[in-house]
């Protein structure tokens, strides 16, 4: 399929002329190129998976940007920031020069998240925060993007309520926005377009990266596993896995270029491959092939415990540059809450994964996400969950209250949790997260671990902060030359969240001394 075909046929599948949207947007008819359909993202083409290196900046957008500034601000997950990178170098591409205030932008987008109620009203409060720059500046274009967009009701939202926004577009539009920023110049209407269904993989955008240490680098988009609470599969639509000989390629050139760190990205990693027609390939057999790379450090996220399997497992076993620690998001402990959730494993195929894990790598730490309350959880199955984590002895975790999400089967259900009663057991949940993260960290102190250093550490610019190969953030005094380069510490002192320490190169100059 080529770009124009793809737009046709994007705009044949999710059309505002679809019964649901046409209801929902015929006021607006003349602003929405194309709205979202909640219904439609939901559904799973067979068509192969197209891709493409054909991007370039059109030659009438070139010099758009030029004595314009952008600004954007980014919410949710790494998958988010790594889309942010792209748009920043689309953005770049078009003659944009990045600012880091509001006040200066010519152009703000929101690069939105839509996993939880709590994540949307941050954007919604952020949008009303904007009201008062767009009054005094008109010319200022306004643009949300990311999860949230792909939502109907939220396009609805701000198509009702937000009329100070200039431009909404989906995670699968990303690739269209010099012509969405054009449009918005042009009409000065709130353009829409989001494509419900998943675009093809497109090799060759632009990305501006944050940073020159660690970089983030897609291996797949999309997911399919339909968890019953989760937006994600809407949002991020089907599972689409680029070529291992194009992640390869990326990087061998990110470690070419210096990076010490690369961390592949995935809605569900796990799953990496099982879209290939041609060949049979998994995530076991791409790290076995990037461990082989000359960089420091590799990790991957997210794992969904279903797809793990045992060649990874021994792949991961070989260490080297494949980093020992493996975040397992478990969500319960009760395998009838798991089996509601249509997660796919018990309690007991969760605990043999760890145990495999554990004994292939055993200094492995594990960390995971849980999702507390869900619609009628038992006290009985809350506390499988509370033994769950004793029994992994996780280092830490992401705790969440359920969150009902419009469109999953989970927002279906009748639910006779209280909130109050979910708040409790989140705290309980909450309380043995931090018990076992101080008692984990406790074990760190007088050891002499390896910190890939990021910078200076927020709070004081004379520490300099960084990870161990576990990644724990740690804190201590070093040179500013030591940024970027993988230094022996000795922790000191172990704190709940973070480990403070001293720099043993320079304690051994200072003694020499
Ligand atoms: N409510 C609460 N938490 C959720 N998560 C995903 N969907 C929801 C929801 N509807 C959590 C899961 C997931 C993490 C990224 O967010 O724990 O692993
Ligand atoms: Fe949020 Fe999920 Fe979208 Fe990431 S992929 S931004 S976690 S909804």
């Amino acid at each position: 399929m080529n770009e124009k075909q793809r737009i046709e046929s994007q705009q044949a599948t999710a059309n505002p002329s679809d019964k649901k949207s046409e209801k929902d947007y015929s006021k607006y008819f003349e602003r929405v190129i194309t709205a979202p359909s909640l219904k439609e993202a939901k559904r799973r083409g067979k068509e192969d998976v197209q891709y493409h290196h054909d991007f370039s900046i059109p030659e009438e957008f070139r010099g758009m940007g030029e004595g314009r500034k952008f600004y954007i601000r980014t919410y949710g997950c790494q998958m988010n920031e790594h889309d942010t990178e792209v748009m920043a170098g689309i953005f770049e591409a078009l003659g944009y020069e990045p600012t880091d205030t509001t006040e200066d932008a010519n152009v703000i987008l929101l690069n939105t998240c839509a996993i939880r109620e709590n994540a949307e009203n941050k954007v919604f409060g952020e949008l009303g925060h904007l009201k008062a720059l767009k009054k005094e500046n008109p010319d200022l274009l306004l643009g949300v993007c990311g999860c949230m967009s792909q939502e109907e009701s939220v396009v609805n939202k701000i198509l009702k309520t937000y009329h100070h926004v200039d431009m909404i577009f989906g995670t699968h539009n990303i690739h269209r926005l010099p012509h969405i920023l054009n449009e918005a110049y042009l009409s000065k209407e709130m353009v829409v377009e989001v494509w419900s269904k998943e675009g093809d993989v497109i090799e060759n955008l632009p990305k501006v990266r944050r940073g020159n240490i660690k970089a983030w680098v897609n291996i797949m988009y999309g997911c399919d596993k339909f968890c019953t609470y989760c937006i994600v599969p809407f949002t991020r639509g089907k599972e689409r896995s680029r070529r291992p000989e194009e992640i390869i390629q990326e990087v061998r050139h990110l470690a070419a270029q210096g990076y010490q760190e690369v961390t592949l990205l995935g809605q569900n990693v796990n799953a990496y491959g099982k879209d290939f027609e041609d060949i049979k390939y998994g995530l076991g057999d791409l790290m076995d092939e990037l461990r082989k790379i000359d960089i420091p450090r590799i990790r991957f996220t997210t794992s969904h415990p279903r797809d793990f399997d045992d060649h990874l497992i021994e792949v991961l076993a070989k260490g080297g540059n494949l980093m020992n620690h493996i975040h397992l998001p478990v969500q319960s402990g009760s395998t009838d809450v798991l089996k509601i959730m249509a997660r796919k494993y018990t309690r007991e195929q969760y605990l043999e994964l760890v145990r495999k894990i554990k004994a292939a790598i055993p200094d492995v730490t594990l960390t995971t996400d849980i999702i507390v309350g869900y619609p009628n959880e038992t006290e009985e199955q809350f506390e499988e969950t509370m033994s769950l984590y004793r029994e992994v002895g996780y280092e830490t975790a992401y705790t969440f209250i359920y969150s009902p999400r419009e469109g999953t089967p989970a927002a279906k259900m009748v639910d006779n949790v209280p909130l109050e009663v979910k708040k409790e057991r989140l705290q309980r949940l909450n309380n043995l997260v931090n018990e076992l993260s101080a008692q984990a960290m406790k074990k760190y102190e007088g050891q002499i671990v390896e910190v890939l250093v990021d910078g200076e550490s927020k709070n004081n610019p004379d520490v300099l902060a960084g990870y161990t190969t576990k990644n724990k953030l740690v804190n201590f005094k070093g040179p500013k030359t030591a940024i970027g380069k993988i230094v022996k510490v000795k922790i000191t002192e172990a704190k709940t969240w973070s480990l403070n320490g001293e720099m043993v190169e320079e304690l051994e100059a200072a003694e020499v001394k």
